[in-house]
């Protein structure tokens, strides 16, 4: 994997809170509910098991959504948002067409389930009986959505309360002095508002790579904050200013050069908000770490008016026995990762100012071996306006597997799916993007917008995860270990 993806999820700059939500809803149409003789709707019995279900995961203390809808008491003053917010389908986050693909997390309401939110709301929003309350889910111990069998505390982070963090890196022996088959991750933010993303891989130790040590680079940038060529290419820094800093210590270096750990991918796991853990044990899965290796982790934190430190932390379950399917995260600019080859022109990507639909180069990922697809994360920035992943089977047939009609930047989603996908297929997978200034995340409608890593500039990664069998030959990589 290459730094341009590395840049593409460090940068998101993930704003919360402020989002006024702008939607054509599908459920405007729903019968207020007073004009139906509709039973009375009360909290206990017909609204908490809706927050259970597809609420309270975010909603409850210690998470990411901004209030509690663990009790009567706590939701109650939210009603007429909840409301608003289900209806717009602002909430929960989900943007995928369901049109199209089938996807085992999809948490989008059904309209009955809104219509019973609505129905709630125009009746004042009653409490009801608590006894008929569902009993409160037993949501884990210490905010983890795992039992981790190992977990790694990261470094103590201070985050001061104002001015811009830059995006860093950083190397941790992993945890494992066997090989290992890791089975599920998580990444466990100590303090959710201020971690705005955090992302990491396995690499294979180097005796270059400093452990411990944060490092960033200084990104050479035109007077209009176009990222400048170095090293002969647009789409990322290979040379220039590296900084660093120890952990647990202020003071930062200055040198000349490239940075170590800026070398591999470090996308293979992330925590983004609305980004659950990954679990390779419900589809008999895992990823393999041999003995040795580090963890390159990739921060990108955020002020947020009041000073913290975060103290994160990497849980993780193991098995001895490999699973039967090996996961194999696919990225990188090149996307040279088995068993896949992509293709996109991604250093042509010009926005022109205005533009209000503007396709960027379109990717195709070549399939190299039967593969399981087992997610799409497509990511772009504040301009992005659409994605769609097609798939063109060997004999030409083609299906659209996820169609994001509104991409939404502060959400970077995962449409977890299940599709059989041949030796010889091809995904193409097109972004658009709104330069224009109906779109209300749009910084400057009047610049042309390139590639690059900065949210102002652009870019359209089609990040898929697979599983293939453990054991297959991909690309002379034979991944029985
Ligand atoms: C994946 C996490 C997540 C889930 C699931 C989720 N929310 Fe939220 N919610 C958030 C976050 C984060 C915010 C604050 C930022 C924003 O508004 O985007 C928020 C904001 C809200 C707001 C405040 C909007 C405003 O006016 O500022 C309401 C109301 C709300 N959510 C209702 C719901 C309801 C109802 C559900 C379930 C049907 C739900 N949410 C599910 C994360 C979530």
């Amino acid at each position: 994997m290459t730094k341009t993806l590395i840049m593409a999820v460090s940068l998101v700059l993930l704003t919360t809170g402020a989002a006024v939500r702008t939607t054509a809803p599908a459920s405007a149409q729903a019968l207020p509910a007073g004009q139906r003789a509709a039973p009375p709707v009360t909290f206990h019995k017909d609204v908490l098991p809706l927050l259970q279900k597809n609420c309270q995961s975010c909603h409850r203390p210690g998470q990411i959504g901004p209030f509690s809808m663990l009790t009567y008491k706590d939701a109650r003053p939210w009603a007429k948002a909840m409301k608003q917010a289900v209806i717009t389908r602002a909430m929960p986050p989900w943007f995928a067409d369901p049109g199209y693909g089938h996807f085992n997390n999809d948490r989008s309401l059904k309209q009955a389930d809104i219509d019973t939110i609505v129905a709630w709301v125009d009746q004042g929003a009653p409490e009801g009986d608590a006894h008929a309350a569902p009993p409160p889910i037993a949501w884990p111990e210490g905010g983890w959505q795992i039992a981790p069998d190992v977990s790694v505390d990261l470094p103590p982070y201070p985050v001061p309360a104002r001015g811009i963090v830059e995006w860093e890196r950083v190397a941790f022996p992993a945890p494992f002095k066997e090989d290992t088959w890791v089975t599920s991750v998580e990444i466990l933010p100590g303090v959710p508002a201020v971690v705005h993303h955090m992302c990491f891989g396995f690499q294979k130790h180097k005796e270059t790579t400093p452990y411990n040590e944060y490092q960033w680079m200084e990104v050479p940038r035109d007077e209009n904050g176009n990222m400048q060529k170095v090293d002969g290419t647009t789409t990322g820094p290979l040379n220039g200013v590296v900084l660093s800093r120890t952990a647990g210590s202020t003071e930062v270096k200055r040198r000349i050069g490239r940075p170590e750990v800026f070398d591999e991918g470090t996308n293979e796991f992330c925590y983004l908000p609305g980004l659950p853990y990954e679990d390779y044990r419900p589809v008999h899965a895992g990823v393999f770490v041999p003995a040795g290796s580090d963890m390159i982790v990739s921060l990108h934190y955020t002020a947020t008016g009041l000073a913290v430190t975060d103290k994160s932390r990497i849980g993780f379950t193991v098995t001895k026995t490999p699973p039967a399917k090996t996961f194999v995260p696919q990225d990188g600019a090149e996307g040279d990762n088995p068993p896949v080859a992509r293709k996109q022109a991604n250093a042509s990507l010009a926005i022109p100012p205005y533009a209000n639909d503007f396709p960027g180069p379109m990717a195709e990922v070549a399939f190299l071996k039967d593969v399981e697809l087992v997610w799409f994360r497509p990511h772009a920035h504040v301009r992005g306006k659409t994605v769609r992943y097609t798939l063109v089977y060997p004999d030409g047939r083609e299906e659209t597997l996820l169609y994001v009609p509104r991409y939404n930047f502060n959400w970077q989603l995962t449409y977890r799916t299940s599709v059989k996908i041949p030796k010889g297929a091809k995904m193409r997978v097109q972004f658009t993007y709104d330069n224009s200034t109906a779109n209300k995340y749009n910084p400057d409608p009047g610049r042309w917008v390139r590639y690059g890593g900065q949210s102002w500039e652009e870019m359209g990664t089609p990040n898929m995860g697979f599983l293939i069998d453990r054991g297959a030959d991909v690309n002379g990589v034979l991944l029985e270990r």
